[in-house]
């Protein structure tokens, strides 16, 4: 009896100690870039509007909700603000149209969705999760994205939603400037979360308007699998932002859990040294990572870049430069 007991208490409690160690934590981005005439009231908005959307967020993980829930609560949270370039606020491309793209990763089994070139959809994050659990498939482009958007019920904007008349402004700047390479790499660029839940499974989500004066059609990091978004359980997680095309030929988010897994690197020797490598080859940006013990780092190789985290083990903390 005494044995039955105790095989008993060790099947049921051990578990439930080993979880309680677990820490977790959430690191979100809006973007890397030039941020030298951001004005006052702009940034004091942008740094309210992180801080308030982390707190909610710790808030899923600490009541016990799945990184998954918080990563794409933060991005569409996002979305849906002005401030940033996705969703709402995303710029246009060479014909005046915004063309979003977006992905989510959960580490827990490697399932991941993503969205490229859609429009008219409020939440591509949303759409992208959507596309992981409703369909055997792991993205969807354009027309085929919009249709499966109606077809669920997702929430479907007319395009005045996305009127800005400042993205407007930028755009014909970048196309009165230049001839040939006349895209505007924008500062206040895609955002990111990446999550670890008190079960320990790891999340990253990544959304994005792309470039101002993009071609129709160009497609860049933020919904490729390992180039804008990787979750991996008991590696990390990551979501970067910056100049796509690069972090397409360096798969970056994949490689800052490669070098962790296979060379033994801590998340921030990993992130940064990326960082580094990229500067050297003229490739801008930044990216946010999280690793299985809610460690966080967040480096960049430009100017700024809108961040913030908190975790079990550190506080809020939200900076841009
Ligand atoms: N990193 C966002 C983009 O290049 O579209």
């Amino acid at each position: 009896m005494q044995i039955k007991c105790l095989i008993i208490a060790t099947y049921f409690l051990i578990p439930q100690l080993i979880m309680a160690d677990q820490n977790f934590g959430i690191a979100v981005h809006g973007g890397a870039g030039v941020m030298k005439n951001l004005s006052e009231e702009r940034r004091t908005k942008i740094e309210e509007k992180v801080n308030e959307t982390l707190t909610k967020a710790y808030k899923i993980l600490n009541d016990g909700g799945t990184s998954m829930d918080a990563v794409e609560f933060v991005v569409s949270e996002f979305e849906d603000s002005p401030l940033f370039n996705a969703g709402k606020g995303s710029v246009y491309n060479s014909n005046e149209v915004q063309e979003m793209d977006a992905s989510i990763m959960n580490g827990k089994d490697r399932s991941a969705g993503a969205v490229a070139s859609v429009r008219n959809v409020k939440n591509p994050i949303k759409l992208a999760r959507k596309v992981s659990e409703l369909t055997e498939h792991i993205m969807l482009v354009g027309d085929g994205a919009y249709e499966f958007a109606k077809n669920i019920g997702e929430t479907i904007v007319d395009s005045d939603y996305f009127y800005s008349e400042k993205n407007l402004k930028r755009l014909r700047k970048a196309k009165d400037k230049l001839v040939s390479s006349n895209i505007i790499h924008d500062k206040i660029g895609t955002v990111g979360a990446v999550a670890i839940d008190k079960n320990g499974n790891i999340a990253a989500a990544t959304s994005t308007g792309g470039m101002t004066n993009k071609m129709p059609g160009r497609v860049g990091d933020s919904p490729i699998i390992g180039s804008g978004t990787w979750a991996q359980n008991g590696v990390c997680g990551v979501s970067t932002t910056g100049h796509g095309e690069f972090f397409i030929k360096y798969q970056v988010a994949r490689e800052v859990c490669a070098r962790m897994e296979y060379m033994n690197k801590s998340i921030s020797d990993s992130s940064e040294e990326i960082l580094m490598e990229l500067k050297d080859i003229n490739a801008y940006g930044g990216l946010i990572a999280i690793d299985s013990e809610a460690n966080i780092s967040m480096p960049f190789n430009t100017h700024g870049m809108i961040r913030g985290s908190v975790s079990n083990k550190t506080n809020i903390n939200v900076a841009i430069y």
